[in-house]
């Protein structure tokens, strides 16, 4: 038996409950993991409220559910296939996107979901990295190679500071928004400028642009239209208002929805920026039990980086 954190149905940080799960073997092309850490992200907050695409896919499916979708372990067993062995040090996605199950003491995963722990990171940072890197990934594969100015609208959060990294070690110009209290955070990623994000930015940054990345969404999305070069792109991040955002494109700009894409490709992208040394920030570890205090300093406490369970 093992311990998981699960929601009991939808709601406040309240509805987070520690059950006890039996464990199982895994197939030939599984690990099933020692999970130690476990990024905390957006969506596991909506996914909580009932407001997550998730959501939909599962309807009418009894509660509890699991949640939690990045783990960072030891392999406890390596399926036949798996080309891992048991000790190794992984990292990866845990469950479907429609049963997530990484809020946990272990998980079994498929090996094609996950990658070794790069020896820079420290098992935390690796807890950190799977969904928030693959987004940043995904995001950079909807870029045109042409894009050398790029800003991104919430630079120091998850994504944003990972993808801020990358793009600079592709050798674009980043500039990036963030609040007020992160601005020292934003320097330290190499950014070229940073900008408080609760004053307007300057005049002379009106189309000024070729990919503006959109983390907030909703009508700040929308707004960050008008930094955009004619013929530009406009990457929206959040599901939850991303056609509300893409709707409103004018002047012949390119505005897509990103899908964080999990396959051998964005993995092997991550390896990449993980190999070149880019690593996640871990702001701050919260015990796995105390899961519902995570969710409310995720919601609250505009922390720079990531937030992670321990477990
Ligand atoms: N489509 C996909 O596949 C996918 C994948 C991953 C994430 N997402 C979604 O993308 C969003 C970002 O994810 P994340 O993990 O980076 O979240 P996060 O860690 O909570 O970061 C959010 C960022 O947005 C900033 N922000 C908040 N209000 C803002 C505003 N008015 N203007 C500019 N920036 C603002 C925050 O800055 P401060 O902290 O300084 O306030 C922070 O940098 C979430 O909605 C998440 O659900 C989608």
């Amino acid at each position: 038996m093992y311990k998981a954190v699960c929601i009991t149905g939808f709601g406040g940080p309240e509805v987070l409950s520690v059950m006890h799960k039996e464990g199982r073997r895994p197939g030939p092309s599984e690990l099933r993991l020692r999970v130690l850490s476990c990024g905390v992200n957006p969506i596991d907050t909506k996914i909580r409220e009932g407001t997550n695409f998730v959501c939909k896919l599962r309807e009418g499916m009894p509660f509890p559910w699991g949640l939690g979708f990045d783990v960072a372990g030891v392999v406890l067993e390596a399926g036949a296939d798996s080309g891992y062995q048991a000790g190794d040090e992984v990292l990866g996605i845990a469950g479907s996107p429609a049963d997530p199950c990484g809020y946990a003491e272990e998980a079994v995963i498929p090996s094609a979901m996950c990658i070794s722990v790069p020896p820079s990171f420290d098992i935390y940072e690796a807890g950190a990295l799977p969904t928030a890197g693959l987004t940043a990934v995904s995001i950079i594969k909807l870029l045109p190679k042409d894009a050398k100015r790029v800003l991104i609208a919430g630079g120091t959060g998850g994504v944003g500071h990972l993808l801020a990294q990358y793009l600079k070690h592709e050798g674009r110009y980043v500039a990036l928004t963030c609040s007020q209290k992160n601005l020292e955070f934003a320097k330290t990623l190499g950014a070229d400028a940073v900008y408080d994000y609760t004053e307007e930015l300057p005049q002379e940054l009106l189309k000024g642009f070729d990919a503006v990345i959109d983390m907030p969404g909703g009508k700040t999305g929308i707004g960050l239209y008008r930094y955009v070069k004619d013929q530009g792109t406009l990457v929206t991040v959040p599901t939850i208002t991303g056609d509300e955002v893409i709707a409103a494109a004018e002047r012949g700009i390119k505005a897509v929805l990103v899908r964080a894409g999990k396959t051998p490709k964005t993995f092997a992208e991550l390896e990449r920026y993980a190999k070149a040394g880019i690593r996640p920030f871990v702001a701050a570890k919260v015990r796995l039990e105390e899961a519902a205090q995570a969710h409310e300093l995720l919601r609250k406490a505009h922390l720079p980086g990531k937030i992670v369970l321990t477990a």
